[in-house]
């Protein structure tokens, strides 16, 4: 697949706010501060498609984009934030959740984790609750560029065993710095769609 064009669409708090045209959703979900918005913009091919930052908690809503006029990105908001005051986070992971469990045009869950770090507990929920619900999914170890070659195979052995990573999933690395894995993404995606 080639993405030719990208348009930020709407950011919603609620189901009601979510698009109403039934085009396919691709949802990316992680920690937050794992890179989500950032792998967006990569794959995209532009620079401030979705609002990244340094510090974790910035996407607070869900975000959809339109891709090529036919599907869209879904940017959840990271979960794992220490910092967030526990009722901010309980309506984060109510919002999360709603749209995970509700939400029909759902087609594939990207689930990112930063390639230098054991999953979390909240990661391995997460991908549970993936596996539970019946969706197929792409783990992405993010910020592959911070890895040395050697470590590599380390941290794929680590993220795997850690979730517990089914042979129907998929994994790779990626890397928004340096743009490492965006064809083999894409081609990941182009299966979502058969
Ligand atoms: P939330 O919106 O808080 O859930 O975070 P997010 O998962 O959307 O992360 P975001 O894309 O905003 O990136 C977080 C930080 O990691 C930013 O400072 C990015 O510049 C940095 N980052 C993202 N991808 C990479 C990468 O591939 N390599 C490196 N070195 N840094 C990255
Ligand atoms: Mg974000």
């Amino acid at each position: 697949m080639k993405i030719n064009t990208s348009e930020f669409i709407i950011s919603a708090v609620k189901p009601e706010q979510y698009p109403t045209d039934d085009r396919v959703e691709i949802a990316f979900a992680g920690r937050s501060n794992a890179g989500k918005s950032s792998l967006i913009n990569t794959v995209c091919n532009r620079r401030k498609l979705a609002k990244t930052s340094g510090t974790p908690g910035k996407t607070r809503l869900i975000n959809f984009f339109l891709i090529n006029g036919e599907f869209y990105f879904v940017d959840l908001p990271g979960y794992g934030f220490a910092k967030v005051a526990k009722t901010e986070k309980d309506k984060w992971g109510n919002m999360i959740e709603k749209y995970l469990t509700i939400r029909e045009p759902l087609r594939k869950i990207v689930l990112l984790i930063d390639s230098r770090r054991k999953p979390t507990e909240d990661d391995i929920a997460m991908y549970n609750w993936i596996k539970y619900y019946g969706y197929e999914a792409i783990v992405v170890g993010t910020k592959c560029d911070k890895l040395k070659r050697s470590e590599y195979k380390k941290s794929e052995k680590q993220i795997k065993e850690t979730l517990m990573l089914s042979s129907e999933d998929k994994f790779l690395f990626f890397s928004s710095l340096k743009k490492t894995g965006v064809e083999e993404f894409l081609e990941m995606l182009d299966e979502a769609f058969e």
